[in-house]
């Protein structure tokens, strides 16, 4: 696979998928399916509740991907314009860097047993860690498919919170969920060892629940941007705007949102949980004090740029089967394992967040985002078929992209209109 594909978003739209059709051996069903969208009517009555109906969002791909020496075109589905863009541009320049270099550990998630009314929770704890092993057995016994593949529940741990309803034993078991989101494992093990808990710590358990601050299944990805490719003063810029975010919650919060507007892309293409991926983040980030998600480092005059973050993401089960497009998503990004798809995501969270910062220390991101939102703007004012590329076009060589603009142009075409059938 090349990802390095100049010139990609000119294209039209047929051609456009035609070349990932080709990339990526997609099927005419596959096509067919991404022209027509995901989850039929039908299909969705089966998965939530009260359902009337589906809806569907723009899936466009990010270019100039590469990860670990490895190329990808990257879908991503997203309403907002130029996240896509830009993740492809913040990749482009980090190609001539050498691209992105990513690594994580293994899935483990985290799920939580919550224990109360225990008369002495020093013993109580001792006896829980005394029973690890058998504690593991009774959550394995519930998933001979995950054994199988090398997972289940692999580790305990325990502490004692102070809390004000009184104290609290809390019991954390470790399971290796390999290639599945895993919260049902997850919760499915924490309920069915409850009861040998409340044997062992004649305490009663409350909560048996999946921890979203996955801080034992993360990844950390890594792009360099060379000083001759974007220049002293973008990383001069970047590293102020660094500083900011650390020192100021405010700003740190849209920071780490321009991480996320790439990452929930990727995990809504592929089907996962973004909500998961969303808290997660957000805790992790606030561990120490609420921090960026990215740090910048100069380092002999390039600019790095690392991010880190827990990465609970799936490649089989949740909506993975039932979402056509999930599947689809998975197969242009030809991986084989849930911890490729979190490197890769982590990645497209680390663009995003250059691509964001390097157009606010120049030319300010309204620019780039009007430019391609003003397609949006046209049709928000009305305009229907070429009218809305005539009226976008001109408002972003304006630079006012603006309803009421929109409105004008739209009148002053509308106007030609009329006197050219007048004329004829
Ligand atoms: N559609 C898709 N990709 C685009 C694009 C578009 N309309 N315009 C630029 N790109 C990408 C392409 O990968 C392009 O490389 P290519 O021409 O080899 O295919 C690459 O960006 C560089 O193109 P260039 O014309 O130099 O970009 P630019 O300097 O005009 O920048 C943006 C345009 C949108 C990419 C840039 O302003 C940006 O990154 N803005 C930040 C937007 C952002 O962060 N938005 C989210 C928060 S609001």
């Amino acid at each position: 696979m090349n990802s390095d594909l100049p010139g990609f978003y000119k294209m039209g739209l047929e051609d456009r998928l035609n070349e990932i059709k080709k990339i990526a051996h997609l099927t005419d069903e596959e096509t067919n399916s991404l022209r027509t969208g995901g989850i039929n009517w039908q299909t969705a009555d089966l998965m939530i509740e009260n359902v009337i109906g589906t809806t569907k969002m723009p899936i466009g791909i990010a270019t100039y991907f590469t990860i670990n020496k490895k190329d990808y075109v990257i879908p991503m589905a997203i309403e907002e314009p130029s996240v896509i863009a830009a993740a492809s541009h913040a990749a482009k320049l980090a190609r001539q860097g050498g691209g992105f270099t990513a690594t994580s550990t293994e899935p483990m998630m985290i799920g939580q047993i919550q224990v109360i009314g225990i008369d002495d929770i020093r013993y109580a704890e001792k006896m829980v860690l005394a029973n690890a092993n058998n504690i593991k057995k009774i959550a394995n016994k519930n998933d001979s498919t995950l054994i199988k593949l090398g997972g289940g529940a692999k580790g305990v741990e325990t502490k004692i919170l102070e809390t004000e309803r009184g104290r609290m034993l809390i019991v954390h078991l470790l399971v290796d969920v390999r290639d599945a989101m895993g919260a049902n494992a997850v919760n499915t093990m924490c309920e069915s060892v409850a009861p040998y808990i409340e044997e062992l710590t004649g305490g009663k358990t409350r909560l048996k629940i999946i921890s979203n601050l996955a801080v034992k299944r993360t990844v950390k990805a890594k792009a360099v941007w060379k000083k001759t490719v974007v220049g002293a003063d973008v990383i001069d810029g970047i590293l102020d705007a660094y500083a900011f975010a650390k020192a100021d919650p405010y700003r740190c919060a849209t920071n780490n949102k321009g991480c996320m507007n790439g990452i929930d892309a990727v995990m809504i293409s592929t089907g996962n949980d973004f909500r998961a991926i969303e808290a997660g983040a957000h805790a992790f980030a606030a561990l120490n004090g609420y921090k960026p998600l990215v740090k910048y480092e100069l380092k002999e005059d390039d600019l790095v740029g690392t991010i880190e973050l827990p990465m609970a993401v799936g490649i089989v089960g949740g909506t993975t089967k039932t979402n056509p497009i999930a599947r689809i998503a998975l197969k242009i990004l030809g991986i084989k394992t849930a911890r490729e798809l979190g490197e890769i995501a982590a990645c497209v969270g680390l663009a995003n967040n250059f691509a964001a910062l390097r157009a606010m220390v120049t030319d300010g991101i309204q620019k780039g985002h009007m430019k391609l939102h003003a397609k949006n703007i046209a049709i928000t004012a009305g305009a229907k078929d070429t009218d809305v590329y005539v009226v976008a076009q001109k408002m972003a060589a304006e630079g006012n992209v603006s309803v009421s603009r929109a409105t004008e142009l739209l009148k002053e075409l509308q106007r030609e209109e009329t006197e050219k059938t007048g004329n004829e």
